[in-house]
């Protein structure tokens, strides 16, 4: 099984950035971490700060992948143009949240995205991530 982990803007940042919010650990450390817990599933990752690029991830991925994570951070809350990419490739998604934003601003409360993805994961830290990926597995 080939899943993609497709991050968003700032979270290269991961490991400094607000770490009351977002944890100490880095997303490289932390997939490593993955990659030798889910030995038998293929993972990629990808991150970029661009809307664009985004789109063209997902897009890209509806051809090789059997499941994407996306993590779009902040263009969750805006983006129609990642939500309609969501909506069009075939390929399921589930969103994941690393903060619980439904204890954050109200902005944070709206996703574009959620009612095209298979489904969504907030508020588990890191292992947000890890929890979407096994919902790729277990039938
Ligand atoms: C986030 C939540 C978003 O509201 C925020 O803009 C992020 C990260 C999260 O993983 O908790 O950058 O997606």
């Amino acid at each position: 099984m080939k899943i993609l982990i497709l991050n968003g803007p700032n979270l290269n940042l991961l490991g400094n950035r607000e770490p009351d919010v977002y944890g100490y650990k880095n997303f490289d450390d932390y997939f490593g971490q993955l990659q030798f817990s889910l030995k038998d599933v293929e993972l990629s990752h990808c991150q970029t700060n661009s809307e664009g690029e985004i789109i063209d991830r997902l897009q890209e991925a509806d051809k090789d992948f059997d499941g994407i994570v996306l993590n779009a951070a902040a263009y969750t809350h805006t983006s129609i143009a990642i939500a309609d990419a969501v909506k069009a490739i075939k390929t399921p998604v589930v969103e994941v949240h690393i903060s619980n934003t439904y204890a954050r601003e109200d902005f944070r409360q709206k996703s574009f995205f959620a009612p095209h993805t298979k489904g969504v994961i907030i508020g588990f830290g890191l292992q947000s991530y890890e929890l979407a990926i096994r919902s790729f597995i277990t039938k």
